[in-house]
C-alpha cells in the first residue's frame, strides 16, 4: 500500500477524542481514519507523567500495527506530558492538540489576557502555558484545572443547575481577571461549551482545538505529498475496554453514527505489558 492509502492513526484517553476525530474527518473527507480509545485506563488526567507516556507509547505501538501514516494524540492530557516523547521514538509524524489549540486561542483574544482550562496532568505540566509565551512571552496567562467536568460530561450533564454551579465554582475567579479567550483545553469540554460560555460572560470568546488540530494535520500532509483527495475513507473504532455504554457516549462524542467498535484483544495486542 503506497503512504498515500495509508488511514491516519488517533488515540485519547478514552473517547473524548472523538470530538477531534469529528474536525479529522470533516476537514479530510478521503482519509480514512483509525481511532483507538483508551477506555480500559481513562482517565488520563489524574495520572503521572511516566505513566501517561508508557501508555501513549503503546497506543502509538497499536496504532502502527494498523499501518498508520500520520498519528494524532486527540488528548490533552497525553499532548502535553507525552508528545515529544512519542515524537523522538516513532518514524511517522505525531501531531498533538496544544500547539494548534494555542494557535485558534490567540487568534481569537486580540491581545487581551488568556485562559486554559484542563485536567490536572495538562494545567500542571505547563505546556500550554509554554506555549502561549512562545507566541507571546508577554501574555498574561489564566489557567485553571477544572478535574470535575470530565466525569460530570461522562455521565451526561452537560447542561442545568448543577454543571453550572460547578462551572461557577472553577471559573468565577478567572472571570475577574478580564480575559478576552478561554481554552478548552481537554476533550471533553466541548461538550459543556454552552455552560461554560454562559459562565465566562459574552465578553469572553470560548474556543478549542479540534477545527485547528484537523488543519495542522491536513497542512502536514499536504507539505508531505500524503494528503488524499479521492477514494472511499474508511474507519475503524477500537477501544481497550467495551461498555454497554461505549457506542451511546462515543456517538455523543462524535455528533454522528459511528463503526461498531471493535475490543483489542489484550492477549493478541502483544504490546500490552
Ligand atoms: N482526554 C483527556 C484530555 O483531553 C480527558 C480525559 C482524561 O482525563 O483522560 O485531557
Amino acid at each position: 500500500m503506497s503512504i498515500i492509502d495509508k488511514p491516519i492513526g488517533v488515540f485519547d484517553s478514552g473517547i473524548g477524542g472523538m470530538t477531534v476525530l469529528k474536525a479529522l474527518t470533516e476537514a479530510m473527507p478521503n482519509e480514512s481514519f483509525v481511532y483507538f480509545g483508551d477506555s480500559a485506563r481513562v482517565p488520563y488526567g489524574t495520572k503521572s507523567a511516566p505513566v501517561v507516556k508508557q501508555f501513549s507509547l503503546q497506543n502509538s505501538l497499536f496504532l502502527l500495527k494498523h499501518n498508520v501514516k500520520l498519528i494524532v494524540v486527540a488528548c490533552n492530557s497525553a499532548s502535553a506530558l507525552a508528545l515529544q516523547f512519542l515524537q523522538e521514538r516513532l518514524s511517522i509524524p505525531v501531531i498533538g492538540v496544544i500547539e494548534p489549540g494555542v494557535k485558534a486561542l490567540m487568534k481569537e483574544s486580540a491581545g487581551d489576557p488568556v485562559g486554559v482550562i484542563g485536567t490536572r496532568a495538562t494545567i500542571s505540566s505547563g505546556a500550554y502555558q509554554n506555549a502561549i509565551k512562545k507566541y507571546d512571552e508577554n501574555r498574561k496567562i489564566f489557567v485553571q484545572p477544572c478535574p470535575l467536568f470530565v466525569p460530570l460530561i461522562e455521565e451526561g450533564m452537560t447542561n442545568g443547575e448543577i454543571p453550572i454551579k460547578i462551572a461557577e465554582y472553577y471559573l468565577n475567579s478567572m472571570k475577574l481577571e478580564r480575559i478576552g479567550a478561554l481554552l478548552l483545553g481537554c476533550t471533553h469540554y466541548p461538550l459543556m461549551r454552552e455552560v461554560i460560555a454562559q459562565v465566562m460572560g459574552e465578553a469572553v470568546t470560548v474556543v478549542d482545538s479540534a477545527g485547528t488540530t484537523a488543519e495542522s494535520v491536513k497542512e502536514e500532509l499536504k507539505q508531505r505529498g500524503w494528503l488524499k483527495s479521492q477514494g472511499f475513507p474508511s474507519l475503524d473504532f477500537y477501544a481497550s475496554d467495551v461498555s454497554s455504554e461505549i457506542e451511546r457516549r462515543s456517538r455523543a462524542f462524535f455528533g454522528g453514527e459511528l463503526p461498531v467498535v471493535k475490543k483489542v484483544e489484550f492477549e493478541v495486542a502483544d504490546f500490552w505489558v
